[in-house]
């Protein structure tokens, strides 16, 4: 009798578990890339740290609409048709203005279909783009760190309250509390803003 209540417990702790593991999968969207192979090596490092470029320079959508943007193979043409000429990587880049070929830049953060996130109210806000990106001066690929992750499941599931990990919607709402309380701005809670 007091055995298999035992098996009949341990059943339910394996079956809990079991259920875990497929609800917390089916939540774990594809929120980024895993650090990307991209079509041209390019260095942001030199862009930025270097020569002292401003990030809007290029990612110049960033303060009028929800996308930050990529520049276009012209904008890199404007100085690479001299600078640095010669060099493989740059040669590839000219490969594509030559074909008229956009280059197809593989994306690094994304957010899944149904949410809605501007860059617009962010970059006015004066929120640094290094908040939500990490250091990107120093980067010579973009990568992002990201996603929920197991660890920080379990540490929900016993009661505590581990920070959420960068672009999940924990992440944007802790954010948004913050921002709200510390300066007075109006980050929206709701969820028909950030899903429609
Ligand atoms: C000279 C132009 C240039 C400058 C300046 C520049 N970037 Fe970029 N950025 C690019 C290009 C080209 C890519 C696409 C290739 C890649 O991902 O490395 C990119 C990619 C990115 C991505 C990843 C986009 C994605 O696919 O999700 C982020 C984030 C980013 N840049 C942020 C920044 C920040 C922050 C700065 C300033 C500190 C900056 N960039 C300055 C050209 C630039
Ligand atoms: C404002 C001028 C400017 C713009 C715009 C610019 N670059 Fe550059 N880029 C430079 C300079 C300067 C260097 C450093 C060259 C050197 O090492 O002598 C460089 C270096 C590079 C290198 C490294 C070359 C090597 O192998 O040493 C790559 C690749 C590159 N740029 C790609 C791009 C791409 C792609 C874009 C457009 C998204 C772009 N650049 C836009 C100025 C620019
Ligand atoms: C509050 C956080 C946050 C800030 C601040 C922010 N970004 Fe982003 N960025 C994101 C998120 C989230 C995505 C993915 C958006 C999506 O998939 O809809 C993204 C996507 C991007 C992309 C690729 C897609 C696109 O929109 O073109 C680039 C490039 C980028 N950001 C650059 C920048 C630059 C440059 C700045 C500063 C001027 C900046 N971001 C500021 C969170 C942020
Ligand atoms: C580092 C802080 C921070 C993070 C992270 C952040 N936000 Fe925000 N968000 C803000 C601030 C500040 C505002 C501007 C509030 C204002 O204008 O008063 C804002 C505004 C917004 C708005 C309102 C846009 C409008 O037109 O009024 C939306 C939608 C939004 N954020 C979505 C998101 C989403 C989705 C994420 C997560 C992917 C996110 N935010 C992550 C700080 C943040
Ligand atoms: C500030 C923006 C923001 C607000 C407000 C917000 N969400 Fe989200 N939500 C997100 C983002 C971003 C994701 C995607 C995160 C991910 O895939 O990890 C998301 C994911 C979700 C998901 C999918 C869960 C998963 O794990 O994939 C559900 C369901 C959801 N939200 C419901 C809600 C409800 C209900 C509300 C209101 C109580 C709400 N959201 C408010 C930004 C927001």
């Amino acid at each position: 009798m007091g055995r298999k209540a035992g098996v009949g417990a341990l059943g339910a702790a394996l079956l809990a578990i079991l259920v875990f593991f497929a609800v917390s999968s089916w939540s774990r969207q594809p929120v980024a890339a895993t650090p990307s192979v991209q079509p041209i090596a390019f260095p942001h490092t030199i862009h930025v740290q270097t020569y002292k470029m401003d990030c809007q320079y290029c990612h110049s959508e960033a303060r009028r609409s929800e996308y930050a943007g990529l520049p276009s193979v012209e904008r890199c043409m404007g100085c690479h048709r001299i600078t640095a000429a010669d060099r493989p990587e740059v040669k590839k880049l000219a490969e594509y203005a030559a074909t008229r070929t956009p280059i197809p830049w593989a994306r690094v953060y994304k957010m899944p279909e149904f949410t809605y996130f501007p860059h617009k109210a962010h970059v006015r806000a004066d929120v640094q783009c290094q908040t939500c990106h990490g250091p990107v001066e120093t980067m010579t690929t973009v990568s992002a760190q990201t996603g929920p992750t197991i660890v920080n499941d379990l540490l929900h599931l016993v009661g505590l309250r581990p920070a959420s990990p960068p672009l999940t919607m924990g992440w944007c709402i802790d954010c948004h509390r913050r921002e709200n309380a510390a300066r007075g701005t109006r980050a929206p809670l709701d969820c028909v803003t950030c899903h429609h």
